[in-house]
């Protein structure tokens, strides 16, 4: 339980505050009611957590007993449910402290805290989310291994993979160098802050999980174009109390907004040295015009000298001749957006950085640990490399 008790009474005072500053979705003018926040959290319980969403559901009711305090710490969907309805980052953002831990530094801070200007919350229409038709996020979730997908991403990755063998192994050893990029970034290069682009659906070690195991403080900012990943990430993937993680809907193709969201509220600051992690999410830039390479220069510009880029990307160049001309089939007929690129066009837009050691690897190979699986580089398409800025 929070030690001082004013801060039960503000505890509870943010989620009433947060809900009268919102607008009604149907009546004009007039803040948003407990039946109509009680609506959005249980879309947000749906589209989390569609096995159980039935049982979970919320009424009017129990948002009033939540503004009260009587429900001093729902279970964990809820919550998630709570923080994505409300787009808050932390539970501590809607004034929830688990009453179990005395070692909460929130809770030792509990009456002092200024929570009402830590509250940044609004009211989004549920997105619409259609669980009939593959995503590609949750086809990814699914190759993860992850629970976050339907039987038409299942079906579907399912029929990709028949085709291309290689893509669970790919994806996975992608996941993975993730991980270890993140490790090396964090444990041996000191960095402490991170843009990540291309978040994809939270699952195991996710970028801000990894840094903050090492250094507790790190922050993290995540962006990705997708509402569905963006939905998922602002409700599972909470920060460190030491650290800091928030997340923004943007194009990678707008460098220029995601740099103005980082200096924004001083979410990152760019004057000193940031990681720029884009992990899988290049190639989901056509090749041909520079695109790819402006992009690049434009973030890596603005970044201080002593910053890194990680970047990984998918490749043909290793796959079977058949599987060759399957995939080129597929781009020509316009069913893929992901395209793929050999060594030097992977390279370019990082010309006048440092590569660093190892240089660029296929994923599996990159600072790989002694006794980790010789995978046969046909089955693994993307490869993989770190840049310093000089
Ligand atoms: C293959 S997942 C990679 C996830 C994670 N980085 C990893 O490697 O495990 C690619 C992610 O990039 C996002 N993405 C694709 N194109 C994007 C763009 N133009 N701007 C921002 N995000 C994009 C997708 O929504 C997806 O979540």
């Amino acid at each position: 339980m929070p030690r001082h008790p004013d801060a039960i009474i503000e505890r509870n005072q943010i989620l009433s505050d947060a809900r009268m500053r919102l607008p009604s979705p149907t009546r004009k003018s007039q803040p948003v009611s407990r039946g109509e926040l009680a609506d959005a959290v249980n879309a947000a319980l749906d589209r989390l957590y569609p096995d159980t969403a039935k049982e979970l559901r919320v009424d009017a009711r129990w948002i009033g007993k939540l503004e009260r305090g009587e429900h001093r710490w729902p279970g964990e969907e809820r919550r998630a449910a709570l923080r994505a309805a409300l787009e808050a980052d932390s539970d501590a953002a809607l004034g929830l402290f688990n009453p179990r831990r005395t070692d909460d530094q929130s809770n030792v801070n509990a009456g002092r805290f200024p929570f009402k200007a830590k509250v940044q919350v609004k009211l989004k229409p549920p997105a619409q989310i259609d669980t009939s038709v593959a995503h590609p996020a949750r086809r990814y979730d699914y190759w993860l291994g992850g629970k976050d997908n339907f039987a038409a991403d299942r079906k579907s990755a399912d029929a990709i993979e028949a085709r291309f063998p290689g893509m669970r192994a790919g994806i996975r050893a992608n996941r993975d160098v993730l991980r270890r990029m993140t490790e090396f970034l964090t444990a041996e290069a000191g960095i402490r802050q991170f843009l990540d682009i291309g978040t994809g659906l939270p699952t195991v070690d996710n970028t801000h999980e990894v840094a903050q195991r090492i250094a507790p403080e790190s922050r993290v900012l995540y962006v990705d174009n997708d509402p569905l990943v963006m939905a998922h990430a602002r409700a599972l993937l909470t920060s460190s109390s030491e650290g800091f993680t928030d997340y923004i809907e943007a194009d990678l193709r707008q460098p220029e907004a995601i740099l103005a969201a980082a200096r924004d509220r001083d979410r990152l600051n760019l004057s000193e040295p940031v990681a720029l992690m884009l992990i899988a999410v290049l190639h989901f830039i056509p090749p041909g015009k520079g695109q790819a390479q402006a992009i690049v220069r434009q973030l890596v510009n603005e970044l201080p000298a002593g910053s890194y880029v990680a970047a990984t990307h998918f490749t043909v160049d290793f796959m079977p001749p058949e599987e060759k001309i399957r995939y080129q089939q597929l781009l020509d007929a316009g069913i893929s957006d992901i395209w793929p690129r050999d060594e030097a066009a992977f390279s370019a837009p990082f010309g006048g950085l440092d590569l660093v050691d190892p240089g660029i690897t296929l994923v599996n190979q990159w600072r790989r640990g002694a006794g980790a699986d010789d995978i046969d580089p046909s089955r693994i398409s993307v490869r993989g490399a770190v840049w310093r800025k000089p």
